[in-house]
């Protein structure tokens, strides 16, 4: 994720303080069962945009405590934690590529990717214990969010209720709550304070939806040298997105023969690469792009806390890098 930041010196610390984060990491995962640690290392060293540490090594520089140790700590927990998602998401959704990478459950097996993804969560949750028990609170109210937001994934959106905004609960769920708590950690020990806390973590909420809206687009619209997944994953596993409700809400009858597909079961490959061919042209695609602007839009709006300066404008550049992203 290449944040363009004008501020060298920023650029400079962030860069140094990521090093410190990449290091702690690797020694974080160490298990003194050789094959955990081989697992739990796969997907770390695969790749990943760092996206969730460097949200918090941002917001911990609008305070006077950035250079702190419990900075890294909780950089370190919430790259963990989602980290453990990936594992236990790719069982989920029976996905075969990630990072670029073979994912856990193709690699091994469903047992080793959900056992990884376990002793993930509880390496995030030792180091967190670190970090003082308004922090073990955070933790534990932002794993029941992402708990409640994949189970609510998996269930239509109740009768005579909008689909639409029955998903962005669900993306709320599953990851404006762990982008927010990134955003809310960084300026909790950072130092902060109150006011520019609770406006950072409301920030990294709409960054986080954002951030999940651009993602689904890009399975759809990517291929998978840029993405490192299989593309139109989602759509096999008829996962809903944004641009697939969008294009499920259209009365034009050209849309017929797309609305027909998206009801079938779309495992079948001749079915799935029509589908996916129809909804890349579709219009839905640019919407669901505007959606995104616009959240990102919200998202800056808030930062109006913060003093001028190049903390913000990095913040500023961070939502419009997530809104536009092409990987
Ligand atoms: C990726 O979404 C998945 C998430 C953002 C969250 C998944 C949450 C869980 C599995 C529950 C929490 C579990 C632990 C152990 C913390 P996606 O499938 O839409 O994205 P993808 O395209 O990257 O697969
Ligand atoms: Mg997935
Ligand atoms: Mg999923």
């Amino acid at each position: 994720l290449a944040l363009p930041i004008l501020d060298e010196e920023l650029a400079a610390r962030l860069k140094a303080r990521l090093v410190e984060v990449e290091e702690a990491l690797t020694g974080h995962i160490r298990s003194e069962t050789e094959y955990v640690t081989t697992a739990a290392r796969h997907l770390m060293h695969a790749g990943g945009k760092r996206f969730r540490p460097l949200l918090v090594l941002l917001a911990a520089e609008t305070g006077d405590q950035a250079d702190s140790d419990d900075v890294i700590t909780a950089a370190c927990v919430v790259e963990l934690t989602h980290l453990a998602s990936l594992y236990h998401d790719d069982v989920m959704d029976e996905a075969d590529l990630r990072r670029g990478a073979d994912s856990a459950n193709a690699r091994w097996d469903n047992h080793v990717a959900i056992l990884t993804g376990d002793f993930l969560f509880s390496k995030s949750s030792e180091l967190t214990a670190d970090l003082g028990a308004s922090a073990v609170r955070i933790q534990a109210r932002t794993f029941t969010r992402l708990v409640e937001g994949q189970i609510l994934e998996t269930v239509p959106a109740p009768e005579g209720t909008d689909p639409i905004e029955h998903h962005l609960r669900v993306v709320a769920g599953k990851t404006g709550s762990l982008i927010a708590t990134s955003a809310l950690y960084g300026a909790r020990f950072g130092g902060a304070g109150q006011e520019i806390e609770d406006a950072l973590a409301a920030y990294g909420e709409l960054v986080g939806t954002a951030f999940q809206l651009s993602d689904d687009i890009l399975d759809i619209a990517s291929e998978s040298e840029e993405s490192g997944k299989t593309p139109g994953t989602d759509l096999r596993e008829g996962v809903p997105t944004l641009p697939v409700l969008l294009a499920q809400a259209s009365s034009d009858p050209a849309d017929a023969r797309l609305k027909e597909l998206l009801g079938l079961d779309l495992s079948d490959d001749a079915l799935h690469a029509e589908a996916l061919d129809l909804l890349r042209k579709h219009p839905a695609m640019d919407q669901a792009r505007a959606f995104v602007v616009e959240r990102a839009g919200e998202a800056k709006a808030l930062l109006g806390a913060l003093p001028q300066g190049p903390v913000r404008s990095a913040l500023e550049a961070f939502a419009d890098v997530v809104a536009t992203r092409t990987a």
